[in-house]
């Protein structure tokens, strides 16, 4: 038997099976000089994946004109009292739209009763209603006059694709070192960081000061896990809004706000908005519909339902759904929300 041309052909067929194998690793296209030159503050235009994430909704049309108020032309109606019937119905339909298309009306309706509350979706999606009015009307600083509805996050199904869950914490190893829950399918860094830093940034009123001043750890004004979870903080930020850090920061000092864009201060407010959500919408949530997942390839079981970041919106884009104007045909949805205090944008502690 003679082994050259064997081994010939096997590395030829390896080398084959590993071009058509291996992944694209093709660089983004274009990239955009943001900062003065050498500041590295460049960005690239987002692929053809996200573009496909970032069109706007389908269009709803008119539903039959009925100019009562929703709250005389139905029984039971605690939020959308101040809409005319025609528009309630057609916002009926978008929601279904936005939230539950294949399951219908009866995702969140006992069939024959449309005033009943027996369903927790129902129940659930009148505290959503809050929630998007009250998002539109205190956070204009953030989402603009556009606003937001519920399909900037449900996209077409009743748990949105970008989440996070708060795991009860995982038990420390005796032998070897804190176990940290990382996202071992990631596929890309970014994402294979665990989720503590958004309960701390997301959930918890945790300050973001955490560059230290000083060449050495003595100057440090937080301790290292903190550091560590502000920085897996950065970075999952800047993965769901597809942007780099030099979007916001100028690297070469991190916490000057003098030297910041002023996308720094939206992300600022994007902090603050999402706690908001998490903190008196979402939590609260799980008291109407408590769950308990296993999530895909996580070793913890996640506690309650999902939370949001800033990827439930974005995803992967700096202006969610090309930035388009949503409240300009459901203006409804901008309202102020009775049973939450009105929480708008703080100034940030930062140094100067
Ligand atoms: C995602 C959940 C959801 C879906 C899907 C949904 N609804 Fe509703 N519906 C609600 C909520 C919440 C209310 C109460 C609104 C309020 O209290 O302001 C409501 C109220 C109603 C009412 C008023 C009932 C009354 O007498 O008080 C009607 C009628 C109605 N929906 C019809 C529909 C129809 C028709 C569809 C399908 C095209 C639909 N809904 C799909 C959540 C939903
Ligand atoms: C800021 C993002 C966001 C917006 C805006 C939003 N939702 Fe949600 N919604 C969520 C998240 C996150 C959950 C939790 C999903 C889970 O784990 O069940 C949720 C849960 C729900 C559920 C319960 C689903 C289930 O099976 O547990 C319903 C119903 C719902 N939303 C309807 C709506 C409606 C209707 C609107 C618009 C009026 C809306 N949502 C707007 C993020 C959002
Ligand atoms: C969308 C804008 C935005 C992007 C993108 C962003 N940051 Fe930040 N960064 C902020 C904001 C806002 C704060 C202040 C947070 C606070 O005070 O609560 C901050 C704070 C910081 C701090 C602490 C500064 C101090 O005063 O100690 C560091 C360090 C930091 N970011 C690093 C990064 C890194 C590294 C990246 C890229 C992986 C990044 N940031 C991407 C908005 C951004
Ligand atoms: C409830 C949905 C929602 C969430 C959650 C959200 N954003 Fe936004 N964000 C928006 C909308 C909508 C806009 C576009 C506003 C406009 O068009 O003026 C926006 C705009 C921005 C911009 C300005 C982009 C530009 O091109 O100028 C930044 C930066 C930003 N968001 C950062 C964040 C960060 C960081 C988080 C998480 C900490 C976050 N956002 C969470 C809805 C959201």
């Amino acid at each position: 038997m003679r082994w050259g041309p064997v081994l010939l052909i096997a590395a030829v067929a390896g080398f084959v099976i590993f071009l058509v194998t291996v992944p694209d690793w093709s660089l983004p296209r274009a990239g955009t000089q943001l900062g003065s030159r050498a500041s590295s503050m460049i960005q690239f235009a987002a692929g053809p994946a996200e573009d496909r994430l970032n069109r706007p909704p389908p269009e709803i049309p008119p539903w039959a004109q009925d100019i009562r108020p929703a709250s005389t032309a139905f029984k039971n109606v605690k939020v959308l009292s101040d809409v005319n019937a025609g528009e309630f119905m057609r916002l009926q339909k978008a929601m279904t739209q936005w939230v539950s298309p294949k399951q219908g009306c009866g995702f969140c309706h006992v069939s024959g009763d449309y005033a009943s509350d027996a369903k927790p979706e129902k129940r659930a999606a009148r505290l959503m209603l809050t929630m998007t009015r009250h998002i539109n009307s205190a956070w204009p600083d953030h989402v603009g006059a556009g606003g937001v509805t519920c399909y900037s996050c449900h996209r077409g199904q009743p748990v949105p694709d970008q989440v996070w869950y708060w795991h009860p914490p995982v038990p420390v190893h005796p032998m070897i070192d804190e176990q940290e829950d990382y996202h071992e399918k990631a596929v890309t860094v970014r994402k294979f960081f665990p989720d503590e830093g958004f309960e701390e940034y997301l959930l918890e009123r945790t300050s973001g000061l955490g560059q230290s001043q000083t060449p050495l750890p003595s100057g440090q004004a937080v301790s290292q896990i903190e550091v560590k979870r502000l920085y897996e903080v950065m970075m999952q930020m800047s993965d769901g809004i597809g942007v780099n850090c030099g979007f916001c920061h100028n690297s070469r000092a991190f916490f000057d706000w003098r030297q910041s864009t002023p996308q720094r201060w939206t992300g600022f407010s994007g902090i603050q908005m999402t706690r908001n959500i998490n903190r008196d919408y979402l939590v609260p949530l799980a008291a109407i519909s408590p769950l308990t997942r296993q999530g895909p390839g996580d070793a913890a079981p996640q506690v309650g339902n999902a939370l949001a970041n800033c990827a439930t919106c974005h995803q992967g884009a700096p202006k969610p759904l090309g930035g388009a104007n949503l409240l300009k045909t459901f203006p409804e949805l901008k309202g102020p929300d009775p049973h939450v205090a009105a929480s708008g944008p703080v100034s940030p502690p930062g140094r100067s």
